[in-house]
């Protein structure tokens, strides 16, 4: 059975020191004690010591926006891969669309990327999506599976099953609605039959598929009764303590039913 997962990446809209401890202190003063679903939190990189100080006693644990693919050396402005792992950093956000769009990131870097995360013994959060355009020229299956078989690559089965896939499409990013339930479902599922036609039954019932995108504590609701969602991915609707419980919550409540942990 998949755990539920509620996380979120807070980008660079967390801009200071004090309002990102603040909103850790508050996230974890509501949900810390939650253990029905999964939850961290993904700050800049600067933050993290600090972050996750403030969340080690409790439930919610925290990662990485990104990863450097090289072990050490002259990499200027890079962050090793070890340091993080040191941090504690247990979630590694790949591929974001910001990244792929803004800092040219190519399915070939995000694969050297989840395999990277998996070596460190961190699970990697992929992000797949279409675009606006694919999704007009009816292209989105086909961005959607090459995406994957890239993810995925040359991964054993055993590390396969600690992906985390990440459905964002890009079009739903930064938005007011998230994209209707019911397409999300839709995708997920043809997500979990690329898996399954590649990798076999076992891994696609295993591998976490979640929705981000404009998602609020207004539309988690629908988009956790999806039967194929098995979490969520927060973006700016959750860098408020109140909206980010109620997302949380509202996931537990109705994907509890299927979860035995
Ligand atoms: P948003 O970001 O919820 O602010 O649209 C989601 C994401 O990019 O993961």
């Amino acid at each position: 059975m998949r755990k539920t997962i509620v996380g979120t990446s807070w980008k660079m809209h967390i801009h200071s020191m004090e309002e990102g401890m603040k909103l850790a202190a508050g996230i974890h003063r509501l949900v810390g004690q939650i253990e029905a679903v999964e939850m961290f939190i993904l700050p800049t990189y600067p933050m993290i010591l600090s972050i996750a100080k403030e969340l080690e006693k409790g439930n919610i644990r925290w990662g990485a926006q990104n990863i450097c693919v090289m072990d050490k050396g002259p990499y200027t402005g890079e962050v090793p891969p070890l340091i993080l792992k040191e941090l504690g950093c247990r979630y590694i956000e790949i591929g974001h669309a910001e990244r792929r769009a803004m800092f040219g990131e190519t399915d070939n870097d995000i694969y050297k990327k989840v395999r990277c995360a998996l070596a460190y013994d961190m699970i990697p959060v992929v992000c797949i999506g279409e675009t606006e355009a694919d999704k007009r020229d009816h292209v989105g299956n086909v961005r959607l599976h090459t995406q994957v078989l890239w993810a995925l690559n040359g991964l054993q089965i055993e590390e396969m099953k600690k992906v985390i896939l990440a459905y964002e499409p890009v079009w739903a990013i930064g938005k007011t609605e998230a994209a209707d339930a019911q397409y999300v479902e839709n995708i997920h599922g043809y997500i979990r039959s690329i898996l399954e036609r590649e990798y076999g039954k076992d891994v696609s019932q295993e591998i976490r598929i979640i929705y981000g995108g404009s998602v609020s504590a207004e539309n988690s609701g629908q988009l956790t009764k999806q039967e194929n969602v098995d979490g969520l991915f927060v973006g700016r609707f959750g860098l408020n303590p109140e909206n980010f419980s109620k997302i949380v919550k509202t996931a537990m409540a109705n994907k509890s039913k299927g979860w035995r942990g």
